[in-house]
């Protein structure tokens, strides 16, 4: 029996042969860009708002790390929602303004190099008129309430009617009648930049046009983010993912425990179990965009519905595989569901294209499936789990070698695996509970 140490938290953050460094920008872009699928009636939302907030900022002449920090909150601003199943209503109104934007800072804060942004998205709800009331610096509290302006901006520029109207008409439209609500001087810049220069239409411009305008105005706080921190940013998107149901809360860091672990034990580099591990935190990203309530649902799916659930695949695919430096983590991430035979999605790739990491994070995926408690389901035990893994070996789905790689270390991969479940639920019970 082969074994090599196979990588926990701690080890994790020593190795630092790692193959490139990824833009934090484009990481946040990327996740800004799966939480913009779940609502198809307002798309790019999160992505017009980070753009509409550093154009106000801009304006009003903030200093660029400023600046900087809104197009990054405007970015992640509803990020708290997706735990939430008011989500939908959040885009429209401000009904659980103040527990989704305090979710979203509980989350994002953990992650060092966004604390300030977390801080910005906190209060991005806030009123201008009850600011006194907020326990925030004024420039945080400054900025979050260009976010606020941004957000609601966004949505009226959907609407019909001109975009250039008088700064009082802008202001009604704005606050629906609830005066007090914004920074006058926000709503000033809002309606300059409305009148001057062609705001609306550079905020409709398709989503890569719309990134790249913003890549300027997010440089004073982008950042080449090295492998530790890289484990981190995943680790902040696995909760992301994994947090907005009870069953689905340990996931990803379950698949990632497995899939450094047995990277490892089949003779991978340190550096690239790592990666593994980032890819296991990353891999169901595109779950965002399915409904929560079939991430929940009891009975079996309808075909439809089962269909809504695969496209999940091909979102982390068209995501993940964008962001340059990414690879191979993203690469794998995007081929969790494809299989050896061809019979996996979204791509039908087969054995001639699915390299080691593909096949060890599938084995990973499947394994840790198996083995949590599912909705309609308890987990597996190890007999059970060892004959769905050994049919799916037997007909080449996947690798053989790997699979009885992991039945012969089963004991120590489930150990792991268990563990790193047992941690993310403590965090998922913590999370939960400091819900305002
Ligand atoms: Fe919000
Ligand atoms: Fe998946
Ligand atoms: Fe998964």
């Amino acid at each position: 029996m082969t074994h090599h140490p196979a990588p926990r938290d701690s080890a994790l953050r020593t190795a630092r042969t790692v193959t490139g460094r990824v833009s934090l920008f484009d990481l946040v872009g990327g996740l800004s860009a799966a939480l913009d699928l779940i609502s198809p009636q307002v798309v790019d939302h999160h992505l017009r708002v980070g753009f509409l907030a550093g154009r106000l900022a801009g304006h009003m002449g903030l200093p660029g790390a400023d600046t900087a920090r809104v197009v990054f909150a405007g970015l992640l601003h509803d990020v708290g929602a997706f735990s939430l199943q008011t989500r939908l209503d959040t885009l429209a109104f401000e009904t659980d303004s103040v527990e989704h934007a305090a979710i979203g800072w509980t989350l994002l804060r953990r992650f060092a190099p966004l604390a300030g942004v977390a801080d910005v998205v906190r209060w991005h709800h806030q009123r201008f008129d009850q600011a006194d009331a907020a326990d925030a610096d004024p420039q945080t509290l400054r900025l979050a309430g260009l976010v606020h302006v941004a957000d609601r901006l966004d949505i009226l520029l959907r609407g019909a009617g001109p975009a250039c109207v008088p700064p009082g008409v802008l202001r009604q439209r704005l606050e629906h009648g609830a005066g007090g609500m914004f920074d006058p001087l926000a709503v000033e810049a809002a309606g300059e930049l409305l009148c001057a220069s062609a705001l609306a239409e550079e905020a409709a411009r398709p989503g890569p046009a719309l990134r790249e305008a913003m890549r300027a105005l997010a440089a004073p706080r982008d950042a080449m983010l090295d492998a530790p921190a890289l484990v981190d940013f995943s680790g902040l998107v696995a909760q992301i993912i994994d947090f907005r149901s009870r069953f689905t809360a340990t996931h990803s860091r379950g698949v990632a425990a497995t899939a450094s672990a047995l990277g490892a034990l089949a003779g991978m580099a340190p550096a690239e179990a790592e990666l593994l591990y980032v890819a296991g935190n990353l891999h169901d990203l595109g779950k965002l965009a399915v409904p929560r309530r079939l991430l929940e649902k009891k009975e079996p799916l309808t075909d439809a519905e089962f269909e809504t659930i695969k496209l999940h695949a091909a979102h982390s695919d068209a995501i993940l595989t964008r962001i340059p430096g990414l690879e191979p983590a993203g690469v794998w991430a995007a081929r969790h569901h494809e299989r050896l035979d061809g019979g996996g999605y979204p791509h039908r790739l087969d054995a001639g294209t699915l390299d080691t990491g593909a096949r060890v994070l599938a084995v990973a995926d499947v394994f840790t499936a198996l083995t949590e408690d599912r909705p309609y389901r308890a987990g597996m035990t190890r007999p059970q789990a060892a004959g769905v893994l050994g049919a799916l070996a037997g007909r080449r789905a996947l690798d053989p070698a790997l699979v009885a790689l992991l039945l012969d270390n089963y004991d120590e991969a489930d150990g792991l695996r268990a563990q790193a479940q047992e941690r993310a639920r403590q965090d998922f019970l913590a999370f939960s509970g400091a819900r305002p």
